[in-house]
């Protein structure tokens, strides 16, 4: 099966927690490939896309991921624009954007999809948590500014093993990897 995604730390971190649940060590692999991104109201709706183009392409089950963080008191600014802010106005602009702010609440969200052609899944996972008032050191994307829920630090300053723990990515991929182990026998 092939992990698509242009993003190095997404796969890293996937490779660590199948490594961890997996006694068979599912055979995944990283095909670093720029997806069809489109407009949508939905990580949902963005995530199957991106597996229908995926399997277009490879021919060969497919997994992909679209995320989103949400952020309470900018109405879920930047959610489904996550990506383009985080190139445009960055974790700096985030911080501006919530420097007169009451509440700091947020939820990072992620959505994993499946496809092989016959088969489409999709997986959610999501995590709240708090903007930290100022920016850590570590970490990639949003890591340095998101700090999950009962936790005193942001994901940048976790390691691997700790931010997995707690990550909207983890609980996705448990509930794909569950499904996955028994479609897996049947099919
Ligand atoms: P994407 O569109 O799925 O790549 O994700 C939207 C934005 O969220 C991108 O800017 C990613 O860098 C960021 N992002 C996704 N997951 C994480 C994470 O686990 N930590 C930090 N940033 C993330």
């Amino acid at each position: 099966m092939y992990f698509v995604s242009s993003n190095d730390n997404k796969f890293k971190e996937i490779k660590e927690m199948l490594y961890e649940y997996s006694s068979t060590r599912l055979l995944i692999e990283h095909k670093k490939m720029k997806l069809k991104e489109i407009q949508s109201s939905s990580l949902v709706e963005v995530a199957k896309v991106k597996a229908n183009d995926a399997f277009d392409v490879l021919r060969e089950k497919v997994m992909v991921e679209d995320d989103g963080l949400f952020i309470e008191s900018l109405n879920d600014f930047p959610g489904i624009y996550s990506s383009f802010v985080y190139d445009t106005i960055g974790n700096i602009g985030i911080l501006d954007l919530l420097k007169n702010k009451k509440s700091r609440r947020a939820t990072f969200k992620s959505v994993i999809a499946f496809y092989d052609g016959k088969k489409f899944k999709v997986f959610n996972g999501q995590v709240k948590g708090l903007i930290s008032e100022n920016m850590v050191e570590g970490g990639w994307g949003f890591d340095p500014i998101f700090i999950p829920e009962n936790m005193s630090v942001p994901f940048g300053q976790m390691d691997l093993k700790s931010k997995n723990k707690y990550s909207h990515r983890n609980l996705a991929l448990k509930k794909f990897y569950s499904w996955y182990e028994e479609y897996n026998e049947k099919s």
